[in-house]
């Protein structure tokens, strides 16, 4: 088993990058946090230390890796081309959660970072710690997100911990991340623009800038209508009781808790601030209602949170799919398979 050291990014940030660099450097892996989620990463031109990556999450091979850069410029060594509207995308939405998934330099990366493909994709993260590490190492990260796969991505340092102690060496604690969904997924070799996965910077921000993108409806992805990420046909985001949908509705989500309860259940319950006076067995707040934002960052830690408790079915109120409320609805979707609660 490998000791697990978990450092904290503002104390003695010199030494601890150092040592992260180092780490890296020796063909390991780190965990650092970026705006989205934190990250697991392997310098990305070692295959070897790629491997790593998918041996500590359990993650199947044919799943591809991000690979995240420390400057724009960087973009030019990994790419065979820079379409006019990737150039657009790195400019407006650069450092940020949007990865861009461009034709690949062949024999550059290491083989397991793109799982065969002939593109890769690729992002510049908006976090300073992130930053700092990419720009003190000089050498691109493959990094997904720092979970075990099939578990909601972490959002602090303890996720990571939880998920990943005795697998990976080193843990850049840098606090909450902020936005909570994994980065916006856009495929820029299509025409137009294919969101393959929702995320921070919206399908309506997209186009404000560079015209009609298209994002498929959870209905047309599951039909297969359109091609996707690899990673988003493997169930995620799972806690370990099922969770089921439900409208936010104060009358509906007490009536489908008593109903539970009465069947036997422990219930746990997902849902804005205002539902706190709710008889469900437990109860964890994402944010204020109405707020997509909180929703976004508060969405994975409540999911775990039902892991530590002895529910028996979990009920997650929906959101509209606008905005970033297709990132949150994707991701709920997922967590439950796409099952509604009903009497
Ligand atoms: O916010 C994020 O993107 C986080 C942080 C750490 O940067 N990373 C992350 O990585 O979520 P991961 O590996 O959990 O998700 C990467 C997604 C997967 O669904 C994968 O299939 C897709 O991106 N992907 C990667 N390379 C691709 C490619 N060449 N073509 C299509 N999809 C790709
Ligand atoms: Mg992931």
């Amino acid at each position: 088993k490998t000791v697990c050291k978990v450092v904290d990014s503002n104390v003695n940030s010199q030494i601890n990058y150092a040592q992260a660099v180092d780490i890296l450097n020796a063909g390991e892996v780190v965990a650092f946090p970026t705006e989205t989620v934190y990250g697991l990463g392997a310098v990305a031109t070692n295959d070897s230390a790629v491997k790593k990556i998918f041996e500590a999450k359990g993650r199947p091979s044919d799943n591809p890796l991000i690979v995240h850069i420390g400057t724009k410029e960087e973009v030019a060594l990994y790419v065979a081309d820079i379409s006019k509207v990737a150039k657009q995308c790195m400019d407006l939405f650069w450092p940020g959660p949007l990865t861009l998934i461009m034709p690949v330099k062949p024999n550059v990366l290491a083989q397991s970072v793109t799982a065969g493909l002939s593109t890769v994709g690729i992002r510049m993260p908006n976090h300073p710690v992130a930053l700092a590490l990419l720009q003190q190492l000089k050498k691109p990260l493959a990094a997904p997100s720092a979970n075990r796969s099939g578990k909601p991505s972490p959002t602090e340092a303890v996720h990571v911990k939880d998920d990943l102690a005795g697998y990976i060496p080193y843990i850049l604690d840098g606090g909450s991340t902020g936005i909570g969904l994994e980065s916006t997924v856009l495929d820029v070799t299509q025409e137009p623009p294919v969101i393959l996965r929702p995320g921070g910077i919206t399908k309506e921000m997209l186009e404000t800038k560079i015209g009609s993108v298209i994002q498929p409806t959870q209905i047309e992805q599951k039909l297969d209508i359109t091609p996707k990420a690899p990673g988003m046909k493997y169930t995620h985001y799972a806690p370990n009781a099922p969770v089921f949908l439900i409208d936010c509705c104060e009358e509906s989500v007490n009536k489908a808790v008593q109903q539970l309860q009465r069947e036997g259940h422990n219930v746990a319950l997902l849902a804005p601030a205002n539902f706190h006076m709710s008889k469900a067995d437990f109860y964890f707040s994402v944010g204020e209602a109405g707020s997509q934002k909180e929703m976004g960052a508060t969405l994975y830690n409540a999911l775990r949170a039902c892991d530590k408790t002895t529910a028996t079915i979990i009920l997650a109120t929906a959101t509209s799919t606008e905005g970033v409320g297709a990132a949150i609805m994707n991701r709920l979707e997922k967590a439950s398979g796409g099952k509604w609660y009903s009497a």
